[in-house]
């Protein structure tokens, strides 16, 4: 039995892409597992952002926390206790502004938290961040409107979206990462279908793979 969380993160509730894509997962999965699913929507709910209470209270020792700051970590402590729950972990997000939505990065600024989801390794300079989540897969199902993005192609440059999200994801210990994503929304309306199309298509088969 494995747990599933997903989490949307568009502002659009009609409409939108990546929410589909969600879905696409959603039905997929439960055709094949009776697993539980748990939703979280970030692009509806308000996520709260980090702020000096927060910043005090994550980079001290449990005991020695103030009750404001202990206050200060709620959201976090539940968003990472959520995580840590979770064996599969699905991110539904569109591109804005080259990056991710506003919402995601404020909820990624709640779980990466020291001691909790990463650690310093103060020997290794090259590579200090050791993850602490293990053992689980995150699916990327990402929406944009123009195209070129991946690696070699003309915008790469400018893709702070899925290279982003997998960094993050590293450094918290998750590498097994897949990613679909739907591109072309404001361009060739032909090759936009072909790339919805695709899409669900190959989040079916990365669905039967992982649970092979
Ligand atoms: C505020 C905003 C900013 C956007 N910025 C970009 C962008 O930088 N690059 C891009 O390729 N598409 C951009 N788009 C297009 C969206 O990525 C595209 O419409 C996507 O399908 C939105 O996801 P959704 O359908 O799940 O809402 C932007 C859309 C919005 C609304």
């Amino acid at each position: 039995m494995k747990k599933v969380l997903i989490l949307n993160s568009s502002a659009r509730k009609h409409n939108s892409k990546s929410r589909k894509l969600t879905e696409v997962f959603t039905e997929h999965w439960k055709n094949i597992h009776n697993d539980l699913i748990n939703y979280r929507d970030l692009g509806e709910s308000h996520v709260p952002h980090i702020n000096e209470n927060w910043i005090a209270a994550a980079f001290k020792p449990e005991a020695l926390r103030s009750l404001q700051e202990i206050e200060a970590l709620k959201t976090s402590d539940e968003y990472i206790t959520e995580l840590r729950e979770a064996d599969v972990i699905v991110i539904g997000a569109p591109m804005y502004n080259w990056s991710i939505p506003s919402t995601l990065k404020a909820y990624i600024d709640q779980v990466l938290r020291v001691n909790e989801t990463w650690k310093l390794n103060p020997e290794n300079m090259q590579n200090p961040y050791i993850g602490l989540l293990q053992n689980k897969t995150v699916f990327l199902l990402l929406s944009r409107g123009a195209q070129g993005y991946e690696k070699g192609e003309y915008n790469e440059h400018m893709n702070f979206q899925s290279n982003y999200l997998k960094t993050v994801f590293n450094i918290i210990g998750i590498t097994n990462i897949h990613t679909v994503t739907i591109n072309g929304e404001s361009f060739d309306p032909e090759k936009y279908q072909q790339s919805i199309h695709d899409s669900h298509q190959m989040i079916k088969t990365l669905i039967e793979k992982e649970l092979n």
